[in-house]
């Protein structure tokens, strides 16, 4: 779309949606109507009435100041002889408010719209229909959206003109959608209506999404229905949205006196359960509401089912997290004043992420914004898109910031396509850049603004650090980025020989500066660490924790033969801590990776089938439908963690599901088998599962890898997509390496 004007509304419009109309008539022989049309804000774009397009919530969020998505619909079936096209527009991630600072307008502090209509006829002529000043502005129905507090849809509104458009040129960059698009996907109906011990009218919908709240109902000219969110009942069955901060989540619909049907256009909640805080009848018209689940339009790739219901609810409860948190961006949660592109939220889930759904579109987009959001020194932040004021190396963080090696990494480890890491390789390699020139020392990350090993168990419980050290944590993920960094380079056939040399001599520092004898120090030195509203002396500084010992063992910072007693060590550490893991954000994800890669895939189904706190089942057992933000959001005396930091709808321990596909069916990528063109089958079979099926979708075709018990003998079938090679490994020490094709086997159960 190009020498194509904004146009704006003639008057300040605030959180009110606008709508801008064009009428016009279509001469004789109209073949083709293409609509190009975008918003800084949110839009629904109408002709005649009708919605244009499949999507919801576009364009989707970006970095605005570098590029606005505008989708292209074709309309020539919507078309009449005399036409009126109009584009609704509320404020959304643009002009809303947005941040945990509680910012407005951080991009525009105005809606707009842009669009352009081609119209081809028989005879070729064509005719463009633009935005201009010919374009009338009115007041909309909507009369509030924000995405963060909600939205007031008032059928009785009578729209009124505001005047005629103001153009305001090319003022903000467009480009065509390249995300995937935004959609409506599942419906559900109620569940149960629960009055509450204190007299209120809740709905349950059975599931924690995000999405909204579709109504029909026929009530009284000027009747209203006020709904409330919330993802939990507290532990009298009350009602409870304090975990959503600031985020005030009310939604208003105001009726016309006719049969309406309201739904939020340019806002969207996270919750399971509402809140009837005005209704007008006295008996609830169940069947009246409908949850509509709303992400980005994925195609699912990943399946897993085992014979314990408890796992399988968990296995759902991160397909739900995923769900709910990649709408449009991957988000740390979808309800409370934040939903914003954490970037080690991110790094964390990818990879369960990508083998669940098809995600390639989808990172496409956002890398996008992260690499025009990489800083000139290499800095990549802890949120993307993100605009904030202020210092930003306070804002950049080991284990966020190398989202920019990981996800691209991790994208072509398991769709197998150069092209993404060509695209991202100087954003991996000007992000270690960054790492290379952060401390003072070339081979050390030290000192800095951390956010640690986020929320582990192990500085005392309920705090948000963990106790590893942040100088240790800092070094690891700095080889790590080295490392894949070295390996993008390498399938691209470049000159890595500098970067390798680097990555040896960050890990030879590391075992230098961090470990003894072949095991971390205990103690290690406090470099000064800011992190807002905490001193460096909440820092605690430990080297061996479970996270540092899991971070050198799947890192590779140790030497071969270190491995078995740091192995053994991490196995003491969990035994010590009453047979729980003690890792945040960073350490968990790979924990159970690196208990199956040393041998004790005993401990590793140990820690998987415990229930107590912490632990992946203690979510199930108190009736999670996603994956919670602590491990005890829900305390066991019913209580919450907290009110600032607590979501029920965060995805991050949900990584277990790469291992859930890799461990416990044991499909996973072999070295240099990019796409899954090599593959080893490993599966752990293990009978209180009695069974575990699993199905990738993947690049090559199918993978499917099922086990089942039957008396005393496991069952194995798997499915090998033509072209690829498959080492198959059973637990009876068979290794057989084969191609495309189905292979059976049994062999007698060793449990
Ligand atoms: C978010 C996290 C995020 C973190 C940074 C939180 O507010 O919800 O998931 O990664 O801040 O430490």
């Amino acid at each position: 779309m190009k020498q194509v004007q904004w146009i704006k509304a003639p008057v300040a419009t605030g959180y009110a949606a606008v709508c801008f109309i064009k009428k016009f008539t279509v001469g004789e022989g109209l073949v083709h109507a293409v609509l190009k049309v975008s918003a800084m804000g949110i839009y629904v774009a109408e002709i005649n009435g009708e919605k244009i397009g499949r999507q919801v919530l576009v364009p989707g969020w970006t970095n605005y100041d570098y590029r606005v998505q505008y989708a292209t619909e074709d309309i020539t079936a919507q078309m009449g002889r005399e036409n009126t096209l109009s584009i609704s527009v509320g404020p959304g991630w643009a002009v809303g408010r947005m941040g945990y600072h509680g910012d407005r307008q951080l991009y525009s502090n105005e809606v707009h719209a842009v669009c352009e209509l081609t119209l081809t006829y028989a005879d070729g002529r064509k005719e463009n229909l633009t935005t201009g000043e010919d374009w009338e502005v009115f007041t909309h129905e909507v009369t509030f959206s924000d995405i963060y507090d909600g939205e007031t849809v008032d059928k009785t509104h009578e729209p009124k003109l505001l005047g005629n458009a103001v153009c305001v040129g090319e003022k903000f960059p467009l480009i065509l959608q390249v995300g995937e698009d935004i959609t409506e996907q599942e419906r559900f109906a109620p569940v149960e209506l629960i009055i509450t011990p204190k007299g209120e009218r809740v709905i349950d919908f059975g599931q924690n999404l995000a999405g909204y709240v579709e109504l029909k109902i026929k009530g009284k000219r000027g009747d209203r229905v006020v709904l409330s969110f919330a993802e939990v009942l507290d532990k009298d069955g009350n009602f409870y949205k304090e975990n959503y901060r600031s985020a005030k989540n009310i939604v208003t619909y105001i009726c016309s006196g006719n049969e309406d049907v309201f739904k939020p256009r340019f806002s969207f909640q996270g919750y399971r359960y509402i809140r009837l805080d005005e209704y007008p009848f006295d008996t609830v018209e169940l069947d009246g509401f409908r949850s509509v689940a709303v992400s980005s339009a994925l195609t699912r790739t990943g399946r897993f089912a085992c014979g314990d219901a408890k796992i399988n609810q968990l296995y759902h409860n991160i397909i739900w997290g995923q769900k709910s948190n990649y709408l449009d961006i991957p988000t740390d949660c979808p309800q409370r004043d934040e939903r914003l592109g954490w970037t080690g939220d991110t790094q964390v889930f990818c990879r369960t992420a990508a083998l669940n759904f098809d995600v390639r579109k989808f990172f496409e987009k956002w890398l996008g914004d992260l690499r025009l959001e990489q800083k000139s020194d290499g800095a990549v932040l802890g949120i993307c898109p993100e605009k904030f004021k202020g210092n930003y190396k306070t804002r950049t963080s080991a284990g966020w910031g190398d989202v920019a090696t990981i996800v691209p990494w991790t994208l072509y480890e398991i769709y197998g396509d150069k092209k993404i890491l060509e695209e991202n390789f100087e954003l991996m390699r000007r992000w270690v850049e960054y790492i290379r020139h952060a401390g003072g020392e070339e081979y050390l990350w030290l000192g800095g603004y951390h956010y640690g090993d986020w929320l582990a168990m192990d500085a005392g419980g309920d705090t948000y650090v963990g106790a590893t050290s942040n100088d240790l944590i800092g070094t690891a993920f700095y080889a790590h980025s080295v490392d894949l960094l070295v390996r993008a380079g390498e399938v691209l056939g470049r000159d890595m020989s500098e970067y390798r040399s680097l990555h040896q001599k960050v890990k030879d520092a590391f075992r230098a500066y961090f470990m003894e004898n072949g095991m971390p120090k205990e103690e290690l030195p406090l470099t000064e660490v800011v992190q807002a509203g905490k001193s460096s002396s909440d820092f605690l500084r430990k080297g061996i924790t479970q996270t540092s010992l899991v971070l050198i063992l799947h890192f590779g910072l140790c030497l071969e033969e270190e491995r078995a007693a740091l192995g053994k060590k991490l196995c003491e550490l969990i035994r010590d801590f009453g047979n729980r893991m003690s890792t945040g954000f960073l350490g968990t994800p790979y924990l159970l990776h690196v208990l199956s890669s040393i041998g004790r895939q005993d401990l590793a189904y140990e820690l998987f089938f415990a229930e107590g706190n912490p632990s992946w089942l203690y979510s199930v057992n108190h009736g999670a439908t996603t994956m919670w933000e602590h491990w005890n959001s829900l305390k066991e005396d019913g209580s919450f963690w907290s009110t600032d930091m607590n979501s029920f709808n965060h995805y991050s321990y949900g990584a277990v599901g790469d291992w859930i596909y890799g461990e416990i069916c044991g499909i996973k990528i072999a070295e240099g088998g990019a796409g899954y063109r090599k593959l080893l089958l490993t599966p752990h079979p293990i009978r209180r599962l009695s069974f575990a099926k699993c199905a990738l979708d993947t690049v090559q075709g199918r993978v499917e890898s099922h086990w089942y018990y039957a008396g005393d003998r496991v069952n194995f079938e798997f499915t090998v997509p033509e072209g690829s090679e498959a080492t198959i490994c059973l637990p009876d020490g068979k290794r057989e390496t084969v191609t495309g094709g189905s292979y059976y086997y049994s062999v007698k159960a060793l449990d």
